[in-house]
């Protein structure tokens, strides 16, 4: 049998226990999306979020990119950042980075990897601000570990710099977290890192004039 098959059967069996564990589990979905928390998390396949949570279909807004990257540029990104904080309204987003990523570990070399270069490019730019901290930790599988901690912690902060973080604290409470999952034992540590406040961004990036019914 074809491989990819196996992923549709999965699909068959995966929808019959759920109905037979919960009659009305699609037709209650299928009625209302309404999530608490957005995901920002990397590709990686050991990393899936309802998985790695406990959590169900309709609990998690999910967006997922090469090393969980919050690029101010990224009109996909923005789009689902925007469409779960304004109008799901979501009062969590949650950035969550993985020890051993393959993404960070790559943007640590000195070596092209190919088209995904460019993208890498803005995980480089998080070791040049951290250089003193990151070139005193000598083991390389440490240094990459703190990096990409450092990372998280970074793109918690960009999402902080965005019009529609900054526009969605002036009219509901809203939560960036920084998290890290552990793929040797699968538990998430949480930095301790939490944005939901303009005071909490360096000024340059505040944006004073803004209302809470602008415009993005
Ligand atoms: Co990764």
């Amino acid at each position: 049998m074809e491989k990819h098959l196996n992923l549709l059967n999965g699909n068959k069996r995966w929808a019959l226990a759920k109905v037979q564990d919960d009659p009305q589990f699609f037709t209650r979905l299928q009625a209302i999306q309404r999530p608490e928390y957005l995901w920002i998390g990397c590709s990686d396949s050991r990393v899936p979020a309802n998985e790695v949570t406990n959590t169900a279909p309709g609990d998690i807004f999910v967006h997922r990119n090469i090393a969980n990257m919050v690029v101010h540029t990224d009109m996909n990104l923005l789009s689902v950042l925007d469409y779960a904080v304004t109008v799901l309204k979501v009062k969590h987003v949650i950035v969550c980075g993985h020890y051993g990523c393959g993404g960070v570990k790559a943007a640590m070399e000195s070596q092209s990897f190919g088209f995904v270069d460019s993208w890498l490019r803005n995980i480089k730019d998080v070791y040049v601000k951290h250089f003193k901290e990151l070139e005193a930790i000598a083991d390389i599988e440490s240094r990459s570990d703190r990096l990409v901690e450092l990372n998280v912690i970074e793109q918690a902060r960009n999402l902080a710099k965005t019009k529609i973080v900054q526009r969605a604290w002036k009219n509901n409470e809203l939560k960036v977290h920084a998290w890290v999952y552990g793929l040797n034992n699968g538990i998430i540590k949480d930095l301790d890192v939490v944005y939901n406040e303009v005071s909490d961004i360096d000024s340059i990036y505040r944006y004073n004039n803004l209302q809470p019914t602008d415009q993005i």
